[in-house]
């Protein structure tokens, strides 16, 4: 078998495409994957793109593998960034054998063989093609349910690099959820830039789904145990939705709410569709439906236009609502999107700061909340065997529990005590 090497940057949506590359490549192609670049005789890059950091370090890393390759190896670029620089990367690293980007993966065999191809049409519908069953984790899948974004938030690239938004057909996604869960996957984590904006639009004439009906319909999965998905879009949060999560015992309780801005002006030059007002709102009836909910959220410093006031608003939010996690990120301008032309920049050191900040009170709320979970009890989904004995898992709100244990608690249920407290992991001990 020949070797590939791998290397999977971005989101849960790039690494469903590499597990599909993977496969395609194992079935037609005759590879196996391998940790030894040099070792390799096809490396590939699953890029990302969403923020400008990764695209400039892309090509000092394509140098180096250059220089460590075995001289016949072939080098591939797929993934977000690869459709948006498309032939751009093979003229500024000639040595590239070929580009795939994100929209294409299925074509994988088909680069392959043709040398300096680039595929990279965003309009390229795969949204009625079956995924592979290959999946690096046997106890909990990844499965797509749309392709691309139709939202236009004025500061994100992903819109042009996966294309128009267009669902995956339910019977398809049913089929591979079963066929996970019959490969002894007891949880399942839906994939899409909208995910509850399901059913906006078919490819051909399909009868109209939304994404309550999918995520009662995948419920019926007899041995599927736990639903997770992301990324949920605030404007959708309608009541049908918030309900369906919290009265569905199968869904796990936790949310991801990417709020992005806390202040009303700046989620418009976003273009988010909603305000604060919505959100807390939201933040309100998801509580009241279900109290024990985690909440997680992605959040933007210093968008373009943000005052010290906006900044404050953001920081109104997260005290208010105390996420059980945020993402926060610089705003980092993106080629192709409308903030690019912004000239009201914010200032590089003022952006810091307030990134330090936000990182900082979500700390001590984050250590206040950790605190309240020492004696209690969690079910864990047990996933990952980890150095030193341990075992850890998820409980169904997403928080990361360890465990003294081998592998026989790999893809099992166990109700654990936390016994100590950590900010990224908590310890506990198995209770039944
Ligand atoms: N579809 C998801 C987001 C996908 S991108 C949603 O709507 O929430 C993942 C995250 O990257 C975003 O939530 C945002 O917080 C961040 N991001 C996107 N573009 C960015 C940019 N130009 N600068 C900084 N962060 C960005
Ligand atoms: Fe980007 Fe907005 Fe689409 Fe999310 S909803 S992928 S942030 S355009
Ligand atoms: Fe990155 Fe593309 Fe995902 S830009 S975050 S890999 S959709």
């Amino acid at each position: 078998m020949k070797k590939l090497f791998i290397e999977t940057l971005g989101c849960a949506m790039n690494s469903r495409d590499s597990e599909h590359i993977i496969a395609q490549l194992r079935e037609k192609d005759n590879y196996e994957t391998t940790d030894d670049l040099k070792d390799a005789d096809l490396i590939l890059i699953n890029t990302c793109s969403v923020r400008e950091k990764p695209v400039s370090k892309l090509f000092s890393e394509l140098g180096i593998f250059n220089k460590k390759k075995k001289v016949d190896a072939k080098i591939g670029v797929c993934g977000c960034t690869a459709s948006h620089l498309g032939d751009e990367i093979i003229k500024r690293a000639p040595y590239v054998n070929f580009v795939l980007g994100a929209r294409n993966v299925s074509k994988i065999s088909e680069v392959l063989h043709k040398d300096k191809a680039v595929e990279v049409d965003i309009n390229y519908d795969e949204s009625e093609f079956a995924f592979d069953d290959f999946r690096t984790s046997t106890y909990k899948a990844f499965i797509n349910i749309s392709m691309g974004c139709d939202k236009s938030c004025t500061y994100c690239i992903v819109p042009k690099t996966r294309g128009d938004e267009i669902s995956i057909p339910i019977d398809l996604i049913i089929r591979e959820a079963s066929r996970a869960v019959d490969g002894g996957a007891k949880e399942i984590f839906l994939l899409g830039q909208n995910v509850n904006n399901y059913g906006r639009r078919f490819s051909g004439d399909r009868e109209k789904v939304n994404f309550t009906k999918l995520l009662q319909e995948l419920s019926k999965i007899k041995e599927l145990q736990r639903i997770r998905f992301t990324s949920p879009h605030p404007f959708h949060m309608d009541d049908e939705f918030i309900e369906e999560f919290a009265k569905n015992p199968k869904i796990c309780k936790s949310m991801h709410m990417p709020l992005q801005s806390g202040s009303t002006k700046v989620l418009k030059d976003m273009k988010r569709g909603y305000s604060k007002e919505w959100f807390l709102n939201r933040v309100k009836k998801l509580r009241q439906e279900c109290p024990d909910v985690s909440i997680s959220t992605d959040v933007i410093v210093a968008f373009p236009g943000e005052s010290d006031e906006d900044f404050e608003d953001t920081l109104d939010v997260i005290n208010q609502v105390r996420f059980n996690q945020i993402f926060s990120f610089k705003y980092s301008p993106r080629p192709q999107t409308q903030a690019e032309h912004f000239t009201n920049t914010v200032d590089a050191d003022i952006a810091s700061t307030r990134l330090t900040r936000l990182q900082n009170i979500h700390t001590d709320i984050l250590d206040e909340i950790n605190a309240t979970s020492l004696g209690k009890t969690y079910r864990v989904y047990f996933e990952n065997l980890i150095q030193d004995y341990y075992v850890s898992g998820r409980s169904d709100e997403n928080i990361v529990i360890k465990v003294k244990g081998s592998d026989e608690l790999l893809g099992e249920f166990r109700d654990v005590k936390i016994t100590s407290i950590g900010r990224t992991i908590l310890t506990g001990e198995i209770v039944a």
